[in-house]
């Protein structure tokens, strides 16, 4: 159903509200957008496909949700990077339990689409299964599709077969717009099924095109823009659009476009990637010139960042940019950066938060842009084997906050506060009176200071690059904190049982001030707190980190509700997991992660892992009596502080053991070397004209591979001629991205291998891209009179990205031209490259070497008449040889286990390997360049259970001997627990 316009603007509710999706637009716009005050209160439900209709309206605080306010606390995952749908759930259950509200998800037109007119969104490609995951785990969902994503992605995003059209792309070219609308047509069918407006899904808002900076102010650029706005509108997306600028420059703010009229339906957002060492910017309230938004671009809307640096993503290694693996991103920017950085976006009004990524993934087979290796890890907070990693613990604090207490959500600046050796940002809530205080530490060393409150001054220590939040006069249920020097973690009812968490550094104090009109009944229910009543204030210091939790219950006073304090340090308090069910909100502490909740009568149902051994606390609805965790019944009793907790613990995860490696299978081949291959089926390289940026050198034919056909990895060439007399030299140029190489042969004769050289720094390298020329003396060898063949193979890498705008995904991909001295033969050349794409794994799965296209790689392929063969191998050759085994692995049902292969040589031996498990292209490894070494092997293509085959392509050069080396399973984490897994289809052949 597509919306008309009169359809959107009455849908969206905005009448009622004043405000929201094509509010009232015209003279009186103003007026629809000015702040009020909104409903507070507990948390709304998480969302759900809920069958009734919402609005999504905005002013310059947050998001009104149903007119209440959300803080959008979301996290960035790509489906594309974890192929393997069961284990979406995994991540996003995951995302949820440590505090986010919302996922955001690039979709990769390049994955979807083999070829013009063809789309896939099955299998590993069903984003209906993703929207309708990230629906049943309570997750909004931000939807970014492009068409254009960059997001270190094969052409960033763009198809292959693009590269062979007409047309500019990311402009208003008619060519490109059609096969643009053919793409949204497409995502479109399905985002509409998921959509928050309708009860459908969580789908709640929606960006088109992604840093689009190269024809701003430009009549282009605006048409392009305006036409995605209405083809995305005219598919029927009534929530919120918007668009990512790259950096707070203003680009794309409302009315920059024209948007057919409407108006409020649009948002403005930026990014940011600071980096570490960098004073973290500010980009709204506190910014120069005093904001009055959340971005002072866009004053009316609430300050979005769509992306903000979680970690970064790493290059390949020996190099001057140097990839170091992605511990290093996971150090430089860790969980105090997190702190600092995101508390610094916070207090700039930023309300729309996503962190760029919270789950990094896997950029299988030749889906990475040439700028990162296969793992896409980022140093993110879960790691690329789905480990929680410590860098989650300000995120679960924050998110949960920022969804619990409603008084993060507006937010002015307040009065200048200073305070020795930090910068404070204060900030004050208006309807409730509440005070924030984020002091930052840019300094090297640890800081103690007097921070100066509304409440007295505040004795607070800031480690060294670090931040920390205070409040002061913050509702806790029924009662008032007078301040805190611990932050805030959750305040919510369960049951008739007011809790409050706050949180902090290990060995910190908290030093927390209740006020209590009347003397309160004080429990200290672990002998490290310490508590005294004083006029009316009620004090209590607790140590953080001694062994778990710190309780104190506070009754009687002014409510009879009890409140309970609840004190945790980063490693305890990343184990309290709030819950909501329709009976009542729970909260849950003990376990590494809590994935489900239900109530069954008096009967607690939980779901989640555990890792090490521990003790599980339930506080929720009056009339609990037991606990059944992950389908058992566990003993409990109740406690002083009205918990449900095990009398024994529940045990930690089992070891795993993995099998070792052994039984290799060895079979070389590169017949296309030789010179009496038969290439007839090879497709004539002999096109005169390309869309390609690359010219085609005078007089000679097309060689780009794209222009065949050939989109993804490897690509061979023969080239044939008779007239060799006086040749002394074949030059052969190359484009490929980084780390690509060239291999040559005459008349099946090595000629060598050319590897594409790393420009240094300062070189400037042609439309982001590598060309290089590879000459082989060969006078010696065409002595003979007659037929010769030049045999080429080129592992071209990928395409790449177009983040500026000028077609660079278009620069030619293999051979550009191949020149002889001495003499000018008539060669004719022939191209192969990747077969048909495979139908489940997809086009990006293969290129064209010689297994590939005979399916070496594949499970059901016979390699009984191979050669046995034992690793460490040490052998020279040029070409490719295939290694095959099988392993069995019998992981219990009930445990995660998280798997990955690690292949290690001698860093000198120049090869590399593709590496197939059950047919699937789980990457690159190039053993002389690095820095990767271990491959994730996600479960579901990983059989746990059963038979796996492996397969390994290893391209080898002349120069060195060459391996693999060393080649194991590696256990990368595991828990007990874990998320059903279903089998990742695995045809074979
Ligand atoms: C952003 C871009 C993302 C990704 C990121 C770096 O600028 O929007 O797609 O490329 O940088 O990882």
């Amino acid at each position: 159903m597509a919306l008309s316009r009169r359809t959107f603007s009455a849908l969206a509710g905005s009448a009622a509200l004043g405000f929201a999706l094509g509010g009232s637009g015209g003279p009186g716009a103003p007026s629809a957008y000015a702040a009020r005050s909104v409903p507070t209160g507990p948390a709304p439900a998480p969302p759900s496909a809920d069958g009734e209709r919402h609005t999504i309206g905005y002013d310059h605080y947050s998001l009104l949700v149903d007119g209440r306010r959300l803080v959008v606390w979301s996290g960035e995952m790509h489906p594309f990077r974890l192929p393997s749908p069961s284990l979406w759930r995994d991540v996003l259950q995951k995302m949820r339990a440590h505090g986010y509200n919302a996922v955001s998800i690039y979709v990769s037109w390049n994955y979807h689409s083999p070829a013009p007119g063809q789309y896939d969104f099955s299998g590993v490609r069903d984003l209906d299964l993703f929207l309708r995951t990230a629906a049943e785990t309570g997750l909004y969902v931000i939807l970014r599709p492009g068409p254009y994503i960059n997001a270190e992605i094969d052409g960033g995003g763009f198809p292959g077969w693009l590269t062979a059209t007409k047309g500019t792309a990311r402009t208003a070219d008619p060519t490109y717009l059609s096969h643009v609308d053919e793409w949204l047509t497409q995502v479109n069918r399905i985002a509409r099924r998921h959509l928050f407006t309708q009860g459908k899904g969580t789908i709640l808002l929606y960006q088109i095109e992604n840093e689009y900076d190269a024809h701003v102010g430009e009549p282009t650029g605006r048409d392009y823009m305006s036409h995605l706005y209405k083809k995305v509108r005219g598919d029927g997306i009534d929530v919120p659009l918007f668009h990512n600028d790259k950096g707070r420059n203003g680009h794309w703010v409302p009315d920059s476009f024209d948007t057919d009229g409407e108006k409020g339906g649009w948002l403005y957002g930026f990014d940011g990637y600071p980096s570490p060492s960098q004073t973290p910017p500010d980009w709204g309230t506190f910014g120069p010139g005093g904001a009055t938004g959340g971005s002072t671009a866009s004053p009316r809307t609430p300050g979005f960042m769509p992306e903000f640096g979680g970690g970064w993503f790493d290059p390949w290694g020996g190099s001057w940019f140097d990839g170091k693996g992605y511990a290093e991103s996971r150090r430089t920017r860790d969980a105090a950066y997190e702190r600092r950085f995101y508390l610094t976006n916070l207090a700039n009004g930023i309300t729309l938060h996503n962190v760029y990524m919270t789950f990094g993934g896997t950029s299988w087979g030749w889906l990475p842009a040439p700028v990162v290796y296969t793992s896409y890890d980022y140093g993110a907070a879960i790691d690329e084997g789905r480990n929680v990693t410590e860098k989650i613990a300000p995120m679960h604090q924050l998110g949960h906050l920022l969804q619990r207490v409603p008084d993060f959500a507006r937010l002015d600046r307040a009065a200048e506060v200073k305070a020795e050796g930090v910068k404070v940002y204060h900030l004050a809530n208006p309807d409730t009176g509440t005070q924030v205080y984020v002091a930052r530490n840019d300094g090297t060393e640890p800081v103690t200071t007097d921070l100066p409150t509304d409440a007295g001054n505040l004795r607070i220590t800031v480690p060294a690059h670090d931040a920390r939040m205070l409040t002061t006069g913050l509702p806790l249920g029924k009662r008032t904190l007078k301040y805190s020097t611990a932050q805030p973690m959750l305040c919510l009812t369960a049951g008739r049982q007011d809790i409050a968490v706050f949180a902090g550094r290990r060995d910190d104090m908290a030093d927390l001030v209740l006020k209590c009109p009347e003397e309160p009944f004080v429990t200290r229910l672990d002998p490290e707190a310490a508590w005294a009543f004083e006029g009316d204030e009620l004090h209590v210091n607790a140590p953080l980190g001694q062994g778990g939790l710190t309780r104190v219950l506070v009754a009687k006073g002014e409510s009879e509700i009890p409140l309970l304090l609840l004190f945790a340090d980063d490693a305890t308090a990343v184990r309290i997991f709030p819950y909501d069910t329709p009976s009542g909100t729970l909260l849950v502490y003990g376990p590494s992660l809590l994935r489900h909740a239900e109530l069954r009568g008096s009967e607690v149902h939980l779901t989640g892992d555990v890792i090490g051994e521990t003790s599980l606390e339930v506080w929720g609805p009056r009339g609990i009596a037991s606990l059944v965790w992950n389908g058992r019944k566990v003993p409990t009793r109740v406690t002083l502080s009205g918990s449900l907790m095990t009398t024994g613990m529940l045990p930690s995860v089992p070891e795993v053991v993995l099998p070792r490696l052994g039984r290799w299978r060895m079979r070389t081949e590169t017949p296309e070397a030789g010179p009496n291959f038969d290439d007839s089926s090879w497709k004539k390289a002999d096109k005169t004209s390309s869309y390609s940026v690359t010219p085609v050198p005078d007089g000679q034919p097309v060689l780009f591979a794209d222009d065949y056909g050939f989109h993804y990895g490897d690509v061979w060439y023969r080239g044939t001629f008779t007239d060799s007399s006086g040749i002394d030299e074949v030059s052969l140029a190359y484009t490929t991205g980084t780390q690509g190489l060239l291999m040559a042969w005459l008349d099946g004769e090595p000629l060598g291998t050319h590897r594409m050289p790393v420009p240094d720094k300062n070189t400037t390298v042609r439309q982001g891209s590598w060309d290089a020329t590879a000459a082989f003396p060969v006078g010696e060898k065409l002595r003979s009179p007659g037929r010769h063949v030049l045999s080429v193979l080129v592992r071209r890498m990928q395409h790449d990205q177009d983040g500026k705008g000028l077609d660079t995904h278009k620069v030619a991909r293999g051979l550009t031209a191949a020149l002889f001295k001495g003499a000018a033969p008539e060669v004719t050349w022939r191209i192969q490259g990747e077969a048909a794409p495979d139908p489940v794994r997809g086009p990006q799965n293969n290129g064209g070497l010689y297994g590939e296209r005979e399916g070496w790689h594949l499970p059901g392929f016979r390699d009984r008449d191979w050669k046995a063969v034992t690793f460490p191998r040490a052998e020279r050759r040029q070409g490719v040889t295939w290694y095959r085994t099988t392993f069995r692995l019998s992981v219990p049902a009930d445990i995660d286990a998280s798997i990955g292969l690690t292949l290690e040589d001698d860093p000198y031996r120049a090869y590399r390997a593709q590496i197939f498990l059950n047919g699937w292209n789980m990457g690159q490894y190039i053993n002389n360049v690095g820095p990767q070494h271990t491959f994730v092997l996600p479960n579901g293509i990983l059989r746990t259970r059963g038979t796996n085959t492996l397969a390994l392509a290893v391209l080898s050069e002349f120069t060195s001997q060459s391996g693999p080396g060393n080649v194991q399973l590696t256990l990368l984490g595991r828990a007990a627990g874990g998320t059903p897994v279903a089998p990742v289809p695995s045809p074979g052949r």
